[in-house]
């Protein structure tokens, strides 16, 4: 079983014979300072690279439930820009404001791909406690 927490990327194992892993994106589609959208288990996430890292955040902001992917990563954090809060992903927080959290999963690159750790059976609480969207439903 995997020992990362908390979006921190390791390399050298492979992730997706892991429970829960899931392949969301190829590693050279994580670039930039724009983050990536996908989803994992029905939840809409966010890739960011910052440095080494990439990091797979709830694309839920805390505050209004804004969509993190039209966020900007700028100086190690990913910044909201609805009302431009702004998030020190390495430990989740909003920056000066350490109770607000955004919701990050763990991360693995393998083979040039990025895996997420998403259990459904044990989804962590929804940012700023605004209900999620059900992504494995059809509109239709
Ligand atoms: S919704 Fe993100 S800062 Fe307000």
């Amino acid at each position: 079983m995997p020992s990362n927490c908390c979006g921190r990327s390791s390399r050298g194992t492979d992730a997706s014979v892991d429970a829960h892993w899931h392949r969301v994106a190829a590693s050279g589609d994580v670039q930039g300072k724009e983050p990536v959208a996908c989803q994992a288990a029905g939840i809409a996430l966010a890739l960011v690279r910052l440095g080494e890292e990439v990091f797979a955040v709830e694309d839920r902001c805390p505050h209004m439930a804004y969509p993190l992917t039209q966020g900007v990563a700028r100086d190690g954090r990913l910044i909201c820009t609805w009302h431009h809060w702004e998030f020190d992903l390495p430990d989740q927080q909003r920056f000066l404001q350490p109770h607000c959290r955004c919701t990050i999963y763990p991360v693995r690159e393998n083979d040039g791909a990025v895996y997420v750790q998403v259990d459904p059976e044990n989804l962590p609480p929804p940012p700023g406690g605004f209900p999620r969207p059900d992504l494995t439903k059809s509109n239709d």
